[in-house]
């Protein structure tokens, strides 16, 4: 703190006893302090620090009508407690008793005259530092508590914006994993109604398939199926922002039996293709091929594998299903002897919405296939060469070492249970 700061405080002389205030008022005014204001008349006290604002006050005890000690009270009871004027009291009464009552009442020091000069002009100046340091201090205070303050507010609206910009990127995430999802849930949903109405329109266009109940049976308990399943791949809608419940628990599944009825399902894709074109369907079924998962979505799977064999084989072709048991694993491939794929294709093709079938596919099919054996634990490899056919090969884990059986008992097979000699009749007579 500088010098010339120190001597621009404000210093107020209260005592009744004027010649007392002049030598007083000389003494600062020599050693270099010219603010000053002097009251002989105590009543005006208050009056005169509310108008003068003294940094200092100098203050006799021994005053007629309001003596010092009422006018220490006074300032007790008015002061804030951020400006403490500090009282020096001068004191002709150098009593214990006088002394104890002043400081309790509020003198900051107290002097006792006769005064040496240079102990008042020291307690003045270091009366003086303490105050103007508490001043800077508290100053420095309001800027950094004000600093804070701004400082706060930014980061408050950085953390706001910020989760805005969350909240957005979040409703961006599930609205394009929505629409992706959606996507699927139409191919599927269009892959079930295909077999619903390819098998409903062999009853209806065939009056020898209506005639023999067997038959009948059989293209009624596909429909049934097909629509099963076509309502299994719509409650996926519902179902989008609700975790896996009870109703959605892993069944025991007869990997062989799913086959054959995925083979049933695709069938009325093949019935489109030019008459002189044929495709035989051959499966290598191993004889026991259990695994726990959702028997609809296996189909939809197969179904979907089915059907990109059957638009990769552009003449005639063999579509071939085979499973066996390897270790703890159940394996399943679609096999197809058509185009198969570049490297190119083979690396892009679990890309949702990569589809090298312009307007005819959606390329969601095998993204799907994806998903679905992800969800059972499985894998997914392809093997496919330019001209040398596709191999299509899923590995599910067996149904005793499946993570699902190993939680949760799994009930048994719901819902769209067929018989295996339908379909097995129908897949051999391509
Ligand atoms: N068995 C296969 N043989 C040759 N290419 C295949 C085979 N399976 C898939 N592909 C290639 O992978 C691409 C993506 O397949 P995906 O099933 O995801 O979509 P898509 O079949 O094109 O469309 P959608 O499934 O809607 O009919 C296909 O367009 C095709 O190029
Ligand atoms: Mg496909």
């Amino acid at each position: 703190m500088n010098e010339t700061t120190l001597k621009e405080a404000h210093i107020l002389l209260v005592d009744d006893d004027v010649s007392s205030t002049c030598v007083m008022a000389n003494f600062l005014n020599r050693i270099g302090y010219s603010h000053l204001e002097s009251i002989n008349n105590s009543t005006r006290t208050f009056e005169i620090i509310e108008a003068f604002k003294p940094d200092l006050i100098l203050l006799d005890l021994a005053m007629p009508n309001i003596s010092g000690f009422q006018v220490l009270e006074g300032l007790r009871a008015n002061r804030h407690s951020e400006d403490q004027i500090p009282v020096l009291v001068l004191t002709g009464d150098a009593s214990a008793e006088n002394k104890r009552r002043a400081l309790v009442a509020g003198a900051t020091e107290l002097l006792v005259k006769p005064f040496d000069a240079s102990e008042v002009s020291m307690r003045i100046r270091s009366l003086l530092q303490a105050r103007f340091l508490r001043h800077e201090i508290q100053e420095q205070n309001h800027f950094l508590e004000e600093r804070v303050r701004e400082r706060t507010s930014q980061l408050e609206g950085a953390v706001e914006s910020l989760q805005a910009a969350q909240r957005q990127l979040v409703q961006q995430e599930r609205l394009s994993a929505f629409g992706e999802m959606a996507g699927g849930v139409v191919h599927d949903f269009s892959n079930a109604l295909m077999s619903v109405i390819g098998y409903s329109e062999m009853l209806l266009t065939n009056p020898a398939a209506r005639a023999d109940e067997a038959t009948a049976l059989e293209y009624l308990r596909i429909i049934n199926t097909a629509g099963r399943d076509g309502a299994h791949v719509v409650s996926r809608l519902r179902d989008f922002y609700r975790p896996r419940g009870a109703a959605d628990l892993f069944e025991s599944l007869d990997l062989n039996e799913i086959a054959l009825q995925s083979i049933a399902l695709a069938r009325p894709r093949c019935s489109k293709r030019e008459s002189d074109q044929s495709i035989r369907f051959e499966t290598d079924l191993e004889g026991s091929a259990t695994i726990a998962g959702i028997g609809a979505e296996i189909r939809e799977g197969l179904t979907n594998l089915i059907f990109n064999a059957v638009d990769a084989i552009p003449g005639d072709g063999v579509i071939t299903l085979r499973t066996r048991q390897q270790e703890d694993d159940v394996v399943v491939e679609v096999i197809d002897t058509g185009a198969g794929m570049s490297a190119d294709v083979r690396q892009r093709c679990l890309e949702p919405f990569f589809t090298t079938k312009g307007d005819q596919g959606t390329g969601l099919g095998l993204a799907m296939v994806f998903g679905i054996i992800k969800r059972h634990q499985g894998t997914l490899e392809i093997e496919s060469e330019p001209g040398q056919g596709t191999t299509v090969r899923i590995r599910l884990p067996a149904f005793a070492h499946s993570p699902e059986t190993q939680q949760s008992e799994v009930p048994h097979m719901r819902g769209c249970a067929i018989a295996d000699h339908h379909f097995a009749q129908l897949a051999t007579s391509a």
